[in-house]
């Protein structure tokens, strides 16, 4: 088994602070997104992964490096342009060769482990070879789906099933969705997928997708098995799933203290205070990390916060908030449930006339108290 890891495309839904950065590298809990996916791929005891990269290439490369530290084997494929999920399983033919795998998508985050979802297609495929005693023979799955009960099925692949839980057909963002069930972005495919994705045509947004080369293995006889996902998930598309995936993954968080605090700081419950880090006169009331380097100053760092590295925050409030790295939080009152990406200054300052003075990039949100 391989894993096919999809870090390519354009991240125009989490812009402004995907313009210039790759959103698969868009921090929660103080790690980028893309390292629970790889994680995940090595706890399920996978070592060989093909990563796509677009034109954040040296971005990922710079992360991911060779894999190592991951314990995975990584090697890079190159996708000229975004052209769908299915144009990745593609291009990346020669690397996948005939191995079953896993295609994760670099911007998804799940709950549950890929281990138990990997072992039961394999289990299910050992089956169709070799059934258990008196048992008729079962049909031998192709494909394996995660599903979703979502309020907004519009923004995905939906599924329609047939009473036994069979997947009879799947459409990419209906407008009239035939279910609530979303397609999760882990598939687990054997090689009968090269044939679908040189098949299809393109979509009408100009994409050779995934769900329509699922759609054409169901149409040609193959069987593809859904499960439904107990735990959550999380399509990091916007701010509000970005910070609903760090207040879920703060959730799970232990105290540590690595950093340094004077006496009259406190912490408060699980929060973790990376080496490097100094609090002044601050208290961090938990779940919330603290980047490497970053300094607390007579400041208040609430619940589900997660602040970079090398940050100063000073003489301000921050809660349930994410502060990527490197930015500087001066006088700033009270922010609250905010985004606030890289090098960026929010500050007071006593010049007059007294004003709000904004230099703010395109597609940027300023929300005045
Ligand atoms: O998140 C689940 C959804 O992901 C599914 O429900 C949909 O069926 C599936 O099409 C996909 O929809 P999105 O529109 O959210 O996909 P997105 O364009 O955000 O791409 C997902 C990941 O794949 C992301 O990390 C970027 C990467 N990608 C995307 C495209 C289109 C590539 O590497 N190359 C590409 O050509």
């Amino acid at each position: 088994m391989k894993a096919l890891v999809l870090s390519g495309g354009a991240g125009t839904r989490l812009r402004p602070i995907t313009h210039t950065r790759a959103k698969q590298l868009v921090p929660v809990a103080n790690k980028p997104v893309l390292f629970y996916g790889l994680e995940a791929i090595a706890s399920a005891g996978i070592k060989q992964v093909g990563v796509i990269v677009g034109d954040t290439a040296a971005e990922i490369q710079a992360a991911v490096g060779d894999g190592s530290s991951f314990g995975l084997e990584v090697t890079y494929i190159r996708q000229e342009a975004p052209l769908g999920l299915a144009h990745c399983v593609l291009i990346a033919r020669d690397y996948l060769g005939d191995d079953d795998f896993v295609m994760y998508l670099g911007d998804n985050l799940l709950q549950q482990d890929l281990a138990s979802f990997v072992a039961r297609f394999e289990a299910r495929r050992a089956r169709a070879t070799a059934p258990r005693l008196g048992e008729e023979l079962p049909l031998m799955p192709s494909a394996q789906i995660l599903l979703k009960q979502v309020e907004d099925p519009q923004r995905f692949g939906v599924a329609e099933l047939d009473p036994s839980g069979r997947v009879t057909r799947l459409v990419e963002k209906p407008t009239v969705p035939p279910s609530d069930l979303a397609l999760v972005g882990v598939y687990l495919f054997d090689p009968h997928i090269h044939e679908a994705v040189a098949s299809i045509a393109p979509s009408a947004r100009g994409e050779l997708e995934v769900t329509d080369a699922i759609q054409w293995l169901i149409d040609h006889g193959q069987v593809v098995h859904s499960e439904v996902l107990d735990g959550w998930w999380i399509d990091m598309g916007k701010l509000t799933p970005l910070l609903e995936a760090n207040r879920l993954l703060l959730e799970g968080i232990e105290r540590r203290v690595d950093g340094e605090l004077d006496a009259e700081s406190r912490l408060e419950g699980r929060v973790v205070v990376e080496a490097g880090a100094r609090l002044v006169r601050s208290v961090v009331r938990g779940p919330a990390v603290i980047g490497t380097g970053t300094e607390l100053v007579d400041s208040f760092v609430g619940p589900f916060s997660a602040i970079g590295p090398g940050c100063l925050i000073s003489h301000s409030e921050i809660e349930h908030s994410v502060v990527m790295g490197s930015s500087r939080v001066v006088h700033a009152g009270r922010i609250e449930d905010s985004l606030l990406g890289y090098d960026v200054e929010v500050t007071r300052s006593a010049r007059r006339p007294r004003a709000t003075r904004l230099m703010v990039g395109d597609h940027c949100l300023v929300d005045l108290s």
